[in-house]
């Protein structure tokens, strides 16, 4: 295998013969392909695509360049995670994982840094203290025992083919490929053993996926690749015209969850965590409608158990939470500043993908694979879309680091924000849209008949 020539035919709209194509992949792990020849083959993926076959190796290589942990009988739940396909503030998982957990699934969930201009779970859990997201098999099937819940990344041990390919596409601008986005959460989640799958399709400005009919076919695809391995999947689309809640930034972003499994939080994004919860208990089996999902998922949160549960998987995984401490014993950033309305109006655009691009300028994502994150920093947004305001209302403020950093994250902050005359400007629907897996196989476990 020559890589230049499987570049240069991805690169020319060819097809890649099966084999040659898992050495060249393969070839990366090793040492035998470079990462300038992963980019530019990236990049070629980024625009010709990838041919059914051609997924199915992608799928293959990277689900078994680690170990595939089986679905085994012996959990007191059925085994059911959801992931996300990247949003700005979306911080859905720090939730929901501890919810599901109280409603009594197990929940195994690998996740990823910031990809792109959006966040990852794992950066955010980093911003706790002493959280250890990088820990060995044995101890992340200790800590799912004990909690219901684990959240680590892909290490060497479990998908490190898509560990070293995500780190590339971050930094590269080749995330919004369907092929890859599909290959990147399915190896993930194949690899989990899991009895069922919920994926957050996000659609819009912020999202990879900008339009329903784009999110449509990253669903699909996504979804028959679960049913091919007979895994119950059920993509949920939802809207990514605004950014999630109010808090873009990775330690904000944890106060924000903790608030919401606390019982507060904002409106829409409480909303949304409930519906992929209620979602999952119908992939595990723990719920014959939705509405039954609702009302379990609605009840855990308002119990406390899902913070609780939290406060546990924090603790078994090194990080250190101080409720008794301001801002949890979480890092603060040392400046802000508060963005006021110019002018009066209704709130009609806040540019998700601007504020996520903003939140990398201001140190909180990377530009190179090896930047560190500054998890102090970031955006806390005081309007949504709709939003009556006068002149010097406060919009937003900004959590910056450096007064380099405070100016940029200002004039980030005003751009993102429009106001405009409408009174009716209404945002999407949280939900869009759901598809699920046709034919899906898990036994006594997948969907209810619809
Ligand atoms: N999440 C992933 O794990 N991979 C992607 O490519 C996008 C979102």
């Amino acid at each position: 295998m020559i890589p230049q020539q499987v570049i240069a035919a991805k690169r020319d709209g060819g097809k890649l013969a099966p084999g040659e194509f898992a050495l060249f992949l393969t070839g990366y792990l090793k040492g035998q392909v470079a990462d300038e020849q992963m980019a530019a083959f990236l990049m070629a993926v980024q625009f010709n695509g990838l041919s059914a076959r051609e997924l199915d190796v992608l799928v293959k290589v990277m689900l078994h360049s680690g170990r595939v942990i089986e679905p085994g009988d012996d959990w007191p739940g059925p085994r059911v995670d959801k992931h996300s396909t990247g949003g700005v503030g979306d911080k859905v998982s720090l939730v929901v994982a501890p919810l599901a957990a109280e409603m009594g699934m197990v929940v195994p969930m690998m996740s990823g840094r910031g990809l792109g201009h959006t966040g990852g779970t794992l950066d955010k859990l980093e911003s706790i203290p002493g959280f250890e997201t990088r820990i060995s098999l044995e101890r992340f099937d200790r800590v799912l025992r004990e909690v219901g819940c684990a959240m680590i990344g892909q290490t060497d041990e479990i998908a490190p083919l898509d560990r070293r390919l995500y780190a590339l596409r971050d930094v590269t601008a080749t995330v919004p490929s369907i092929p890859l986005i599909t290959a990147s959460i399915m190896s993930k989640k194949l690899a989990e053993g899991l009895d069922g799958l919920v994926l957050d399709v996000k659609v819009g400005r912020g999202a990879f996926m900008k339009d329903i009919d784009e999110a449509r076919a990253l669903a699909r695809a996504m979804t028959r690749v679960g049913a091919a391995r007979g895994m119950a999947v059920s993509a949920v689309l939802t809207a990514m015209d605004q950014p999630l809640g109010r808090a873009i930034g990775n330690a904000l972003e944890v106060r924000e969850a903790v608030a919401c499994l606390e019982g507060g939080g904002p409106r829409r994004f409480r909303a949304l965590c409930v519906e992929l919860a209620a979602e999952m208990a119908l992939a595990g089996g723990l719920a014959s409608s939705l509405d039954e999902g609702r009302s379990r998922a609605e009840g855990a949160l308002g119990g406390g158990g899902g913070m609780e549960r939290f406060e546990r998987l924090v603790a078994v995984q090194g990080g250190k939470l101080d409720p008794a401490r301001s801002a949890l014993g979480l890092p603060v950033a040392p400046l802000r500043k508060t963005v006021s309305a110019d002018r009066e109006g209704w709130v009609s655009r806040i540019d998700p993908l601007a504020l996520g691009y903003g939140l990398i300028a201001l140190g909180g994502g990377r530009k190179r694979q090896d930047d560190r994150v500054d998890p102090r920093v970031g955006f806390v947004m005081e309007v949504e879309v709709g939003t009556r305001v006068t002149p010097g209302d406060p919009i937003g403020v900004v959590h910056a680091g450096s007064v380099d950093g405070l100016a940029t994250g200002v004039r980030a902050l005003a751009e993102a924000v429009a106001i405009g005359n409408e009174e009716n400007t209404a945002p999407l629907p949280g939900v869009l849209e759901r598809i699920r897996s046709p034919g899906a196989t898990t036994p006594g476990r997948g969907f209810p008949p619809a």
